[in-house]
């Protein structure tokens, strides 16, 4: 098993892939089990890991990481590329329409029935661990596009990532972004949940790459007294609250169809207590890697093993 496990790393095809399947490896326990390796690699290198998942996996299993999703995109609104070129943030309200809101919660209490969700931690996948004084939510990652084909609402999901792809293009306007590398996943917070004081992207791991964050939410009732507000520190700090600067933040509803966008490195942010269960697509626009030729070849075989377990193929690959 470890031979096959190997001969796949080195060269991948899908025979190995479906063996390995049948076997029952858990290919996210391997790829884990290489992980001092793989961390001493740079940051170019880990994100070469993430394009190869999606190029070179895809295209052994026979998908087409990068067609176009099918569906209307609709471009940012001008107002919201000049705010986040003055205030690093934006908030669109209506961004969706009342009846895509409906389709994606659609989506999702499928989704969850079908028990495709788990319970969110925090950190990159190395680190990842579930941590309930900072986040007690539930989450179910979308990308890549294909990885929950035949659950939930597939059609529905076309749509929204047609409308990320949109909001992404819009986006290159301020930063060159890779499309491959596009993340997301949609948050169900349970009533009681919330996601303390932090910034998505962080020195020296993956997250590094992330240019921009996203949120959609997806509450079609929401109420004031319901909480959960997004709340956007605009202190400047990062990570930790400064203890002696004033407080300074905008507090966003996470109304239904309001999309915010946000540049991931430097807008620590917060999800405030939330007293009824609240929906949400978070996601982040990754910026392009160059990687050298013999970084690729290392970590192509990685690649498609991730890919497959990314994709459900064998258990875990969950982050
Ligand atoms: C996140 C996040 C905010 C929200 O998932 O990183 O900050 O409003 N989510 O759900
Ligand atoms: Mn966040």
């Amino acid at each position: 098993r470890r031979n096959v496990i190997k001969k796949c790393l080195s060269s991948p095809s899908r025979e190995l892939l479906c063996e390995l399947d049948r076997a029952g490896v858990d290919l996210a326990d391997e790829i884990a089990a290489a992980t001092p390796a793989l961390s001493a690699l740079s940051q170019a290198a880990m994100a070469s890991i993430l394009l190869a998942i999606h190029s070179l996996g895809f295209s052994i299993l026979g998908l087409d990481p990068a067609a176009p999703a099918k569906g209307s995109a609709k471009p940012l609104p001008a107002s919201a590329l000049s705010d986040l070129r003055s205030q690093q943030f934006a908030v669109v309200p209506g961004f969706l329409t009342t009846e895509e809101v409906g389709a994606y919660r659609e989506d999702v209490a499928k989704l969850r029935a079908e028990g495709r969700f788990k319970t969110a931690g925090i950190g990159e996948t190395a680190t990842n661990r579930v941590d309930n004084t900072v986040r007690v939510c539930e989450q179910c990652f979308i990308y890549p596009p294909q990885r929950h084909r035949g659950f939930g609402d597939d059609a529905a999901r076309e749509r929204l990532y047609a409308t990320l792809d949109g909001v992404r293009d819009s986006l290159c306007q301020l930063t060159p972004l890779e499309p491959l590398l596009t993340e997301g996943l949609y948050a169900h917070y349970p009533n009681g949940g919330y996601y303390r004081r932090h910034v998505d992207a962080a020195p020296n791991n993956p997250s590094e790459l992330r240019a921009f964050s996203y949120l959609l939410y997806l509450n079609d009732a929401w109420e004031p007294e319901h909480g959960g507000c997004l709340r956007i520190h605009t202190d400047g700090y990062g990570e930790d609250a400064p203890i002696s600067a004033p407080e300074s933040y905008v507090d966003v509803e996470p109304r239904g169809g309001t999309l915010v966008v946000f540049r991931s490195d430097t807008m620590a942010h917060e999800v405030l207590n939330t007293n009824a269960e609240r929906q949400a697509v978070a996601g982040w626009f990754n910026r392009p890697v160059g990687g050298s030729g013999f970084r690729q070849t290392l970590i192509k075989g990685l690649g498609a093993a991730v890919a497959l377990a990314a994709l459900g193929k064998v258990a875990g690959g969950d982050k």
